[in-house]
């Protein structure tokens, strides 16, 4: 049985990604800097300052798919904060890299996360795509190390798979349970000018998109992980207060407001790209959820 060892492996997108390979047959293992998660998967620590990792976790991956980091949208964005974000990301991936390049493993692929900040928080009608360069904003220039580090691995001539991933939308948490809030309780209205996208993904198919990655030997570098449909921070808001039949007619919560509130983060808030999902379907994947309302009603409505 092939081993998929995930770091970062028991956070939103990794607990639920474990079960699904679990189901599909493969052996899974985390990495975390606990010791021991609640997750049932088997676990294995690592300490990235000290750049120690347990033996056995390298030794035995087949596969490995790179999620840790520090959350990027849990706290405000302070300088000590904003290093952490990249340091956690890409001084971890180092640290696999060397500890492989040790243990002489035949990796089969090395398949890490990256997300849409790469093309920046920039709001225009431009639709990005896998060959454009990166921002030079905080998130764009997180994304560029985060990869870079990535492509140690390809120099060793390990296949490797960097998900560009939108928004991820899932009933377990996570920025739609963020959104659902002054929603729910019927004071749900646009952010800023409301005309900034919101590339999304329904987690099943970042799934689907994760599990390809892994089987598909033809797919090598970057893929953009974000649903068909194009959608404003508008139209998201006013789709998400549809599907759960809340009334919409509030102003935009003005973009001081918004800044006041997140300060440096709200950047990624009030502005936002439109992004491309043509290299990934024309790799040969299907989405399941290709538009925000059958993708909203997914999640909200039906058990
Ligand atoms: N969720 C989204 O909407 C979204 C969108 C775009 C990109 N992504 C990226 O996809 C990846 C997975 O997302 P997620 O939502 O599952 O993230 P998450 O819930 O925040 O989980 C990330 C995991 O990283 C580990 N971690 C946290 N701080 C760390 C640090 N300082 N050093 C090393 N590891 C640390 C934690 O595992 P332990 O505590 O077990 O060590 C945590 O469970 C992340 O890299 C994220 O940036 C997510």
């Amino acid at each position: 049985m092939e081993r998929i060892l995930i770091s970062g492996g028991a956070g939103l997108v990794g607990k639920q990604l474990c079960k699904k390979l679990k189901d599909k047959g493969y052996s899974v293992a985390i990495l975390s800097r606990a010791s021991s998660q609640d997750t049932g998967i088997p676990t294995y620590a690592w300490n990235i300052d000290k750049k120690e990792i347990e033996k056995e976790a390298i030794e035995t991956a087949d596969y490995i798919i790179h999620l840790a980091g520090a959350n990027i949208g849990d706290k405000r964005w302070s300088a000590k904060r904003r290093q952490l974000i990249i340091d956690s990301r890409v001084d971890s991936g180092q640290l696999i890299l060397e500890k492989i390049k040790e243990n002489k493993n035949k990796l089969k692929a090395f398949i890490s996360a990256s997300a849409v900040g790469y093309y920046g928080a920039i709001t225009s009608d431009k639709i990005f795509c896998e060959t454009d360069d990166p921002c030079n904003d905080f998130i764009g220039e997180t994304c560029r190390q985060w990869e870079q580090s990535a492509n140690g691995f390809e120099k060793l001539g390990i296949r490797t798979v960097k998900i560009r991933t939108g928004i991820v939308l899932t009933r377990q948490g996570g920025a739609l349970a963020k959104m659902l809030i002054p929603i729910k309780i019927g004071i749900g209205s646009p952010s800023g000018s409301g005309k900034q996208y919101m590339p999304w993904i329904h987690i099943d198919d970042l799934y689907g998109i994760y599990i390809k990655a892994i089987e598909d030997m033809q797919m090598n570098g970057a893929y953009n992980a974000v649903a068909p449909d194009h959608n404003t921070n508008s139209d998201f808001t006013k789709t998400l207060a549809y599907v759960l039949k809340k009334p919409f007619w509030f102003p935009n919560i003005p973009a001081i407001i918004m800044k006041i509130i997140f300060g440096k983060m709200s950047a990624i808030l009030l502005k936002g790209s439109r992004v491309s999902s043509d290299k990934i379907r024309t790799a040969g994947y299907n989405f399941l959820f290709p538009d925000l309302e059958g993708a909203l009603t997914n999640l909200l409505i039906k058990k």
